[in-house]
């Protein structure tokens, strides 16, 4: 198994931002995830560009950016270059030209990614997949940390690596809320590639440790 952790700053301290990236970059973890919400496509407000410009000077790993935001066609060279994005997602649910989005993502030199709400099925996906390097499945209803992880979405991740394996893609597939040391084996059994650990790790005693733990 070779899962990449990808601890989420929305459950970091950000009167110690600096403190707590330093922490993942130094830990074991893979990626940083972003998570960018605009009180619209989800009920909360996160971080803008002040903030993610902040973050992409002091992450020495990737940035994983998830967008909870609609009309994100807006903002992609933004989250692209100022936001020094390794990979950008956006929702299924909030694009209408998909294609068109993921295509723009790819032409910036960055990865792309679709990300879908708890009730959107990974059936829909079957068209699209060959254009995406990465798929992110809520396993809660996006806009808060410290949920807890819906079980359906086992399933979802089983459905999802039979379409992927179907198509000989090499897509990835990244879990995103309530994700921990509690059902981390299970999630990663089922066929998930990248595990997005918010409240799980920063709330932990040792944050460093938990990491490792999800990683090994
Ligand atoms: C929620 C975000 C998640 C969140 C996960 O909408 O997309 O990335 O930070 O937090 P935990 O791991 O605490 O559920
Ligand atoms: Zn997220």
């Amino acid at each position: 198994m070779n899962q990449i952790i990808a601890p989420s700053l929305l459950s970091a301290d950000f009167g110690n931002l600096a403190q707590d990236i330093q922490m993942v970059n130094q830990s074991k973890a893979d990626w940083f995830h972003v998570d960018i919400m605009d009180g619209n496509f989800v009920p909360n407000l996160s971080i803008g560009f002040p903030t993610l410009k902040v973050i992409a000077k002091l992450a020495q790993k990737p940035l994983d950016i998830h967008l909870m935001i609609v009309n994100p066609d807006n903002y992609i060279e933004r989250f692209c270059k100022e936001g020094n994005a390794f990979c950008l997602t956006v929702h299924y649910e909030a694009c209408t030209h998909l294609h068109r989005t993921l295509q723009h993502i790819k032409s910036l030199g960055v990865k792309a990614g679709i990300a879908l709400n708890p009730h959107t099925p990974v059936s829909l996906l079957e068209d699209i997949l060959p254009e995406a390097d990465l798929i992110l499945l809520m396993s809660v209803n996006p806009g808060f940390g410290g949920q807890k992880f819906i079980p359906q979405t086992l399933q979802k991740i089983q459905k999802l690596k039979n379409m992927i394996h179907q198509q000989h893609l090499s897509t990835l597939i990244e879990i995103d809320g309530g994700v921990g040391v509690n059902n981390y084996r299970d999630i990663i059994t089922a066929g998930g590639d990248v595990l997005v650990c918010g409240n799980s790790v920063f709330s932990s005693p040792n944050p460093p440790d938990t990491i490792r733990l999800l990683k090994e």
